[in-house]
């Protein structure tokens, strides 16, 4: 029987892609981005009906490439979020979307718990107190900011928002938050039907929300100002979900108080201003990025387009 063509589409690091399973299973062409679709022969385009996709912005999987694979009948994306593919033309043409669900709860749910010890107890100023010699010279680095017991407002209570939620738990934190419906949340976790009021009450704000349109600039200059100067901003989403400049003129002039960011609006290239400030810490969306989680994202993936090839149905379509 003939192997069904397939891209694997995206810069995918060696655990997060078997390039011999999936040779074995399909006929398989490796493009590093979605652009190169269009320097493949027509003869090729017009057999391929599967996409293995990882998005690395600014590359997005949109129109255009839909449009120059008349064939196409799935895109499994590597990841949970699926903002960079133009799912609306997807479904226009029947293709079926899948995501990765789940399998990242956990390590995305750890570094956003992690941004914000490091930001409140200032592990890179702490750092440099030991390294630049500080401690010696000046004596004790000044206190900081106590973790346990604070007040956390989790912005999106979906699988990921909850389990930061169980993490803050464990840090006896209090814990509010804000979602489109109140959830099946733990005894003790208070929903707050408006974001606003959210960010006004806590001191340190979740950003677990989706992607996209729908979110864009969820987080305002107004919520920012909510949360105020004694509050933290931590965000695992999307760069979309907050507006940035909002965010980073409150940075800087103390109208909030510190920020924990895995997300950016253009990525890798932050903005410059996030690197001048000592109240930030960055990291470079590297939420999921633990060897185990993504080779668990990259056999869903997998699994994804194998069950649509041999069954007719997916694992993990979206919505
Ligand atoms: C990955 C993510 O970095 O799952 C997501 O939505 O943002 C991350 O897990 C991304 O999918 C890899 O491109």
């Amino acid at each position: 029987m003939e192997k069904n063509v397939v891209l694997v589409i995206g810069n995918y690091a060696p655990s997060e892609c078997d390039k011999s399973r999936f040779e074995e299973e399909f006929l398989a062409f490796f493009l590093k981005t979605p652009s190169e679709i269009e320097r493949l022969a027509p003869s090729i385009l017009s057999k391929v009906k599967g996409v293995a996709f990882k998005a690395h912005s600014p590359q997005r999987f949109a129109e255009k490439q839909i449009n120059l694979l008349p064939n196409l009948k799935i895109i499994a994306n590597f990841g949970v979020g699926f903002d960079a593919i133009d799912v609306a033309k997807a479904k226009e043409h029947g293709i079926i979307v899948t995501n990765t669900p789940d399998v990242l709860n956990d390590d995305v749910a750890d570094l956003a718990v992690g941004l914000m010890i490091g930001v409140s107890r200032e592990f890179l100023k702490g750092c440099d107190w030991v390294e630049s010699a500080k401690w010696r010279k000046l004596g004790e680095m000044p206190v900081n900011t106590k973790v346990s017991g604070s007040k956390c407002g989790i912005l999106g209570l979906g699988r990921i928002g909850l389990e930061v939620g169980h993490r803050l738990a464990a840090f006896k934190c209090d814990i509010h938050y804000f979602s489109r419906e109140k959830k099946e949340a733990p005894i003790g976790w208070v929903f707050q039907p408006d974001p606003l009021e959210l960010a006004k009450n806590v001191d340190n704000l979740f950003v677990c929300l989706v992607g996209g349109k729908e979110t864009e600039n969820f987080v305002s200059k107004t919520m920012i100002d909510a949360v105020g100067p004694e509050g933290i901003i931590i965000n695992i989403s999307r760069g979309s979900t907050i507006d940035e400049g909002a965010l980073i003129e409150a940075l800087q002039s103390g109208r909030l108080k510190g920020a924990g960011l895995d997300v950016f609006q253009e990525e890798p290239n932050v903005d410059e201003r996030f690197l001048k400030m000592n109240n930030v810490l960055l990291q470079p969306h590297q939420g999921s990025a633990t060897v185990s989680t993504r080779r668990a994202m990259a056999n869903l993936q997998f699994s994804n387009l194998g069950n649509f090839f041999s069954t007719g149905s997916c694992l993990t379509p979206i919505d």
